[in-house]
């Protein structure tokens, strides 16, 4: 089943036609993060913009790049929600256009559960049950994947998401937007324990996150240094805030794999990219025997190949939309 999906929940415009959830056929994305860049975060009315001139052009790449005919498509996937509402409603109309005009299904698709989903075109061997931590710019849960369209969100954030965390002190170092990407290499040439910000654990036993108490020690630290005129090392601030919310992601996640007797672990979304974040859950689940999948990068931010695996699973499932399919800002994970 050869499925084109569409992904604009955010800033990026990206196509990809999957085969049968697994293989990806072809996976355009055309990124706006030069032209929000200057604004220092993504603005939702300009991202709509963009999404409205750029997504017929990418169709057609996608189109002229699998060498397929629309008659070979067998349904039309789209993200629904979570997202800004009017980034997705360009994505959400041009799906429901297409399946209408070619007489085929349309399939909505979480987001989140795409990102999950960004695991299955790597890896063949993966399959349900498993733990996935899902940290993105919008989101950071703990969800078990019980079966390919059954999840349980286990933990998640209380305040910032993880990613949100990252670009907020990135912008403060001044190291721009996206702000992920930028600590993550300032942080190589950085120590990870030169400054000690706390490591927010909440009530024991429990999977949720909190990084608003750490965004705003590394803010107290910074303007402590600045008004004792001490000098600021960008890249030991950029390293010891990545460590805290690294350990952070880790422990909960290794914790939470061990209490609930699964060996499978899964990283997806932006965060998942994190060079100090792969190489500390790869030791720590080969410590613990747990079997670890993280996709390449490009693969871990939003793309449209993870909406499409994932809406072969929904299908599978039963789970087909129609044309009343509205975009949900605030879409629930398995709500659609
Ligand atoms: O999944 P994604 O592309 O979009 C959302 O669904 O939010 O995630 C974007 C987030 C941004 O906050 C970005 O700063 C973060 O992922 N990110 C990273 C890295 N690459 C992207 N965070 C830490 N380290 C990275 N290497
Ligand atoms: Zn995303």
């Amino acid at each position: 089943m050869k499925i084109l999906a569409i992904e604009t929940s955010c800033d990026e415009t990206a196509v990809a036609i999957v085969e049968d959830g697994r293989k990806i056929l072809t996976n355009q994305i055309y990124t706006q993060i030069d032209i929000h860049q200057k604004y220092g975060g993504v603005v939702p009315e300009i991202a709509s913009r963009n999404h409205v001139e750029k997504l017929p052009l990418i169709i057609d790449t996608a189109m002229e790049d699998s060498g397929l005919t629309y008659e070979a498509i067998d349904a039309i996937a789209v993200t629904s929600g979570p997202g800004l509402v009017g980034a997705l409603l360009i994505g959400v109309s041009q799906a429901k256009a297409m399946a209408y005009a070619l007489n085929k299904p349309l399939i909505s698709v979480h987001h989140i559960e795409g990102h999950i989903a960004a695991n299955y075109l790597q890896f063949p061997e993966l399959e349900p049950p498993f733990l996935s931590l899902v940290v993105s710019g919008g989101h950071s849960h703990l969800i078990m994947v019980k079966n390919y369209s059954d999840f349980e969100v286990i933990g998640k954030t209380l305040d910032d998401a993880a990613g949100e965390a990252f670009d907020k002190i990135a912008r403060v170092l001044g190291l721009g937007y996206p702000g992920g990407p930028a600590i993550d290499k300032a942080a190589k040439q950085g120590n990870p324990e030169a400054i000690d910000f706390p490591r927010v654990w909440l009530d024991k036993g429990s999977y949720n996150f909190s990084f608003s108490g750490l965004k705003s020690a590394v803010l107290n630290y910074l303007n402590t240094q600045k008004m004792k005129g001490r000098a600021i090392v960008v890249e030991d601030v950029a390293a010891s805030f990545q460590a805290a919310v690294v350990e952070v992601l880790t422990t909960k996640a290794i914790e939470c794999a061990l209490d609930n007797q699964v060996n499978q672990l899964s990283i997806a979304g932006g965060v998942a990219a994190n060079s100090a974040l792969r190489k500390k859950l790869s030791d720590a689940a080969g410590e613990n025997k747990i079997q670890l999948y993280y996709p390449d990068v490009n693969l871990c931010t939003d793309n449209a190949a993870m909406i499409g695996a994932m809406a072969y699973y929904n299908y599978q499932a039963g789970k087909v939309a129609d044309k009343k399919l509205n975009a949900v800002p605030n879409l629930k994970i398995g709500d659609h």
